[in-house]
């Protein structure tokens, strides 16, 4: 009989702290648990550990005892809050732990399109480079640039942290709610979308999933963009009308984009948004350093032991 059910593979002290107040059973298959398996595993769960499986009415039914679901994750709209409410299912996530591990990555994207970096990368490596370096080849600067950063929330001021300190740039944000802790420490300008995206050089999208922000940026978001500047999506693929911004970029109305999310994952090699050579893309990776993803474990870990344990866990969601 198993109170929580870890359903991803964790460090090994994440495990050992679970096992120290809860008695667990946990996914040992190959590779990741397939739902119709996770769905089978419930029945007489408590507590279950996950990374964005979808928590839902038919899930709910097959886990009829289930209290808590801790996602390592900071996005939770893997959870139908609506349905875990109906059943009085505690939900939490893992913030900040990972703020400063994403804004680098962020940072990279930032990097590597307005300097090409792989592009440039391949260039050499595919024994291109047998001459001098002339202007087709060369980039724009970062330092000292405008950047936009929409969703302005713990991740953003990490960034912000970055682009105002590190980088010089000059920083406007747009947001639900005004940002004190920005405005004062980083200049943040808090603006209107449209101001934001007709004066930003790098736009970054950090929005939450929600109803609302499904599709976010979409063609008319891409229009008002300067043709210089650069798009980075960070947070979650669906706030992207990736048609839309395939458009902007085939016409060159943007000057690149960098990717970490994508509508559906693992994308398929074959999506037009990897053909272009100023779209730098990578596999959903923002907090994925050996470090950050074990403070994310651990934090995951606590939440379902103070859940289970009747206590109220440090990160219910929503917050
Ligand atoms: C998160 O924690 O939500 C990141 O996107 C990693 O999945």
């Amino acid at each position: 009989m198993s109170e929580v059910f870890i359903a991803r593979k964790v460090p090994q002290e994440v495990e050992d702290f679970i096992g120290k107040h809860c008695r667990y059973t946990k996914w040992e298959g190959a590779g990741e648990i397939s739902r119709s398996e996770l769905l089978k595993r419930l029945w007489d769960v408590k507590g279950l550990l996950i990374n964005q499986e979808k928590i839902d009415r038919e899930l709910l039914a097959a886990a009829p005892k289930l209290k808590i679901v801790s996602n390592i994750s900071v996005g939770y709209n893997n959870f139908v809050l609506e349905d875990m409410k109906a059943r009085k299912v505690l939900g939490t996530n893992t913030p900040n732990v990972l703020n400063d591990t994403v804004a680098d990555l962020i940072f990279g994207l930032m990097l590597s399109t307005a300097r090409r970096l792989c592009e440039l990368d391949r260039y050499v490596k595919d024994g291109q480079w047998n001459k001098k370096v002339t202007p087709e080849l060369f980039g724009v600067d970062v330092h000292h640039q405008t950047l936009g950063i929409i969703g302005m929330g713990r991740i953003g001021n990490a960034l912000a942290q970055r682009a105002k300190f590190g980088f010089n740039m000059n920083i406007l944000y747009h947001n639900r709610s005004r940002n004190p802790e920005a405005e004062e420490r980083f200049a943040a300008h808090y603006c209107s979308l449209e101001e934001l995206l007709r004066k930003a050089d790098f736009v970054v999208l950090l929005t939450p999933l929600t109803p609302q922000t499904v599709n976010f940026m979409g063609s008319k978001e891409f229009s008002l963009m300067k043709g210089s500047a650069v798009f980075i999506s960070a947070s979650r693929g669906e706030t992207v009308d990736e048609v839309a911004l395939e458009d902007a970029l085939r016409e060159g109305r943007i000057r690149g984009a960098g990717l970490d999310v994508y509508k559906k994952e693992p994308v398929n090699p074959d999506h037009p948004l990897l053909q272009f050579k100023n779209v730098v893309t990578l596999p959903h990776l923002g907090s994925a350093t050996t470090s950050t993803r074990f403070a994310m474990a651990m934090l995951a870990a606590e939440n379902l032991v103070r859940g289970m344990k009747g206590e109220i866990p440090p990160h219910l969601v929503p917050e």
